[in-house]
């Protein structure tokens, strides 16, 4: 953990997120509305909020799953190279699966995981996240549902964090060092 104080400016409101997904999850429910049961897999642990938020809205037969792969680790750089850290319990073959992510920064995180999960060879396999930085995109990944495109700003809150804190702010806030 950085010793360096920083504040956090709020970016996207609790009530503009839960407006978001509203919409996001309407679309989710028509697209996924002739499923048996939908697997929800939560990247961990950026996406526990959203996860919680969105499946409370979603008009469908859900399960719930978790995936966790590494990523920045305690730093706000990508490492680039993904992990898987913790595999789902279930098996997703023939099942319709939607995957939840935070945020897609440089892609790899969701190129990889996307890539894993195909090879299971599920029913429909979509993806969401709630935030994507666009011009930090190091791959050809692209979520199906996006929240909100945001600017290259280090963000958190709503479940993101910075070296393992603020994940409990009920909006995204960006990152500020004040000048020393
Ligand atoms: P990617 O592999 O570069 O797309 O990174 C995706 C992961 O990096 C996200 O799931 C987050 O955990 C983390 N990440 C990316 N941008 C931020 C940020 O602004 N704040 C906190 N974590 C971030």
């Amino acid at each position: 953990m950085s010793e360096r104080p920083y504040v956090i400016d709020e970016m996207i409101s609790a009530k503009a997120i839960a407006a978001r997904i509203e919409e996001l999850s309407n679309a989710i429910t028509e697209e996924f509305r002739d499923t048996n049961k939908l697997i929800v897999v939560g990247l961990l642990r950026g996406s526990f909020v959203f996860i919680a938020d969105l499946v409370r809205e979603l008009d469908l037969p859900v399960e719930v799953d978790f995936l966790e792969a590494s990523s920045y680790g305690n730093a706000m750089e990508s490492s680039r190279e993904v992990r898987i850290l913790k595999d789902l319990r279930g098996q997703i073959e023939g099942r319709d699966v939607l995957v939840v992510e935070d945020i897609v920064d440089t892609g790899h995180t969701l190129k990889h995981v996307v890539g894993l999960l195909e090879s299971r060879n599920p029913g429909r396999l979509r993806t969401i996240a709630l935030l994507d930085k666009p011009s930090r995109r190091e791959t050809d990944v692209a979520a199906d549902w996006i929240g909100f495109s945001i600017p290259d700003e280090f963000v958190v809150g709503y479940g993101i964090d910075y070296a393992q804190r603020n994940r409990n702010l009920p909006y995204i806030g960006k990152v500020r060092f004040p000048e020393a």
